[in-house]
């Protein structure tokens, strides 16, 4: 009998962690390639990889790159891709006009993964208009430069049409607008596309973990996003967002980052019959490299650790950057 029954006064939990195999055996969390998904970086109008100073191993692909990392993903048996394309600044304006344009660089690179490895592995999409503005924000500016939720929505819309039409299987909102996985659903349907599934960040919050993310996709924000990621400070308003997700018709659910809300993705996934998906996101990536760099810590097993504890906690699958490396070490 477990503990709580009054164990027996020799009881020695250490016999189950006498050596590898034992624990091995008795492990009650495993991690799987399958339920790992790489996030991706693409950038127009670059002939080789560009390297992301603050997440070292990390790049901006260029067309050729992305294929060929896509391929190696889908070879080491990782379960999904996340796209995220960035413009050229050129390209970029005040509605995000290369995310909807059927030759922007993330409907390109859309396609050129899917002809490359769409029946080995889940595509996905970041459905999203921060990497496409001027300024940086995740919607459509008012008159008044504050984000204007329902403009944005028709924004949305329309994204997840082209990013349809290009071949994604699977669309990730992670803007934080009310009403998002409803208007993208409709969307989707009223073009045909039933069977696009939809990824709602559903509790994404204001992180300054999120900080090397902004170099990875040269976004030109000023300020940040508190009226509309959640404040750190709350749980109970995640509940909400997921009973207002899953109503809109999300088909798997999110939290984002992964590590300072293990709470949230336990409590998210305890009170779901989704799949729920966890994001360890680029601070979190970047933290570690930077302390193994030092010599601070050991890398490969705080990789594992960290996995482990996201999976632990309640995700199914994690999207992760060390995703392809992780598969190869699984597998
Ligand atoms: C927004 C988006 C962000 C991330 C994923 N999608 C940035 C943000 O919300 O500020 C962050 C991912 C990461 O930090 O690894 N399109």
């Amino acid at each position: 009998m477990g503990s709580g029954y009054g164990e027996f006064p020799g009881a020695r939990p250490r016999r189950l962690r006498v050596g590898p195999a034992m624990r091995r055996m008795v492990a009650e969390t495993r991690l799987h390639p399958a339920e790992l998904i790489l996030p991706m970086f693409v950038r127009e109008g670059v002939s080789e990889p560009v390297p992301i100073s603050a997440m070292p191993g990390v790049v901006q692909h260029s067309r050729d790159t992305l294929r060929k990392a896509a391929a190696e993903a889908a070879e080491a048996g990782v379960g999904g891709l996340m796209l995220f394309g960035v413009p050229e600044d050129a390209k970029k304006d005040a509605v995000g006009t290369p995310g909807t344009d059927p030759d922007g660089i993330l409907q390109v690179a859309i396609r050129d993964v899917i002809s490359e490895v769409g029946d080995a592995i889940v595509v996905m999409s970041d459905l999203c208009l921060d990497e496409h503005t001027d300024h940086g924000h995740c919607g459509v500016l008012d008159a008044a430069g504050r984000v204007d939720n329902d403009a944005t929505l028709l924004r949305y819309a329309e994204m997840a049409r082209v990013q349809a039409d290009a071949g994604a299987h699977v669309v990730g909102p992670s803007g934080m607008m009310d009403g998002q996985v409803r208007v993208i659903r409709e969307a989707l349907d009223g073009a045909g596309y039933q069977d696009v599934s939809i990824l709602a960040y559903t509790a994404k919050y204001a992180s300054a973990f999120y900080g090397p993310f902004r170099e990875a996709v040269g976004s030109s924000l000023q300020g940040d996003r508190k009226t509309y990621q959640q404040d750190p400070a709350n749980l109970r308003e995640s509940m909400r967002e997921l009973a207002l997700d899953l109503a809109e018709g999300a088909d798997m659910v999110m939290v984002k980052p992964a590590m300072p809300y293990l709470d949230v993705l336990a409590k998210v996934a305890e009170s779901v019959d989704v799949p729920v998906a966890a994001y360890q996101i680029s601070g979190e990536y970047s933290m570690i490299e930077a302390a193994a760099a030092n010599g601070w810590i050991d890398r490969d097993r705080a990789i594992m650790e960290t996995l482990t504890g996201i999976r632990r906690a309640g995700a199914n699958m994690i999207l992760t950057y060390w995703a392809t490396e992780v598969a190869r070490r699984l597998g």
